[in-house]
């Protein structure tokens, strides 16, 4: 029962304070009849937004990513423009700012991975996407499934590894290292299984505004309610300064 109040608490502090971004659109979900081609399209298509938008969010912060991210979609609109752009002449340039490039370099492999995959074999599981393409590791593989598939599962980055470790008190060092196992096994069970992409953007948009390393502001926190940190007053325990 907590877990369920905790996952409506905070879908519906999404839906009420969540950014508008352009990658972010309802998860595909299969119509009751149309063209199979089509449906495929659409669900590959989705899936290249948000990994496009993914990778471009694991080093630069969301304000930058927009400009970036229209100019790219403009420019190679579907996976298989981006499979079939040269890389130093078409693709890196859309890039060109972010830094990072080894990103571009590793999204473009696995663009022209996935294009050449009929759609039925892209991988459902995380474990297998992220071991199947280049550039994508389990915090890439779980957002892009639950986000652009409404696959129920969990993500962990350095914003929900700091969440959840003060939500449930873990005393746990999040200053370095990955995010860990326990946290991991935790953001799966605690994942909302008909909502998981906004469940897991929910969580990452807490830890961005609200459950920041040092400033958090736990009064204007839609969970406190069930926050272990915040009945123990122990939040600054579970700070993590690496973390945007
Ligand atoms: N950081 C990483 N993924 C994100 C997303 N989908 N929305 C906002 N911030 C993010």
């Amino acid at each position: 029962a907590e877990v369920k109040s905790f996952r409506k608490q905070l879908l519906d502090f999404y839906e009420n304070t969540k950014r508008n971004l352009p990658w972010r659109k309802d998860p595909y979900k299969p119509p009751q009849k149309d063209d199979p081609d089509d449906r495929k399209k659409l669900a590959v298509q989705r899936f290249y937004e948000v990994l496009v938008s993914e990778i471009m969010l694991q080093q630069t912060r969301v304000e930058t990513v927009k400009r970036y991210y229209d100019k790219w979609m403009k420019t190679l609109p579907t996976i298989l423009h981006c499979a079939q752009a040269d890389y130093d002449t078409e693709v890196m340039p859309l890039w060109s700012g972010m830094g990072f490039y080894g990103r571009c370099k590793r999204l473009h492999s696995a663009c022209k991975y996935l294009a050449v995959l009929p759609a039925e074999e892209i991988p459902t599981s995380p474990e297998r996407l992220a071991k199947n393409v280049p550039g994508v590791g389990p915090y890439t593989a779980g957002a892009v499934l639950s986000i652009a598939w409404g696959i129920p599962t969990g993500v962990v980055d350095g914003n929900v590894q700091r969440v959840l470790s003060r939500l449930l008190a873990l005393h746990c060092n999040v200053t370095k290292g990955k995010p860990n196992a326990f946290v991991w096994q935790m953001a799966n069970l605690l994942v909302d299984p008909n909502f998981p992409g906004n469940f897991n953007q929910a969580l990452m948009e807490l830890g961005a505004v609200t459950c920041t390393p040092q400033t958090f502001n736990c009064p204007g926190c839609p969970v406190s309610n069930i926050c272990k940190a915040y009945q123990e007053k122990i939040a600054i325990e579970q700070t993590d300064n690496s973390v945007r």
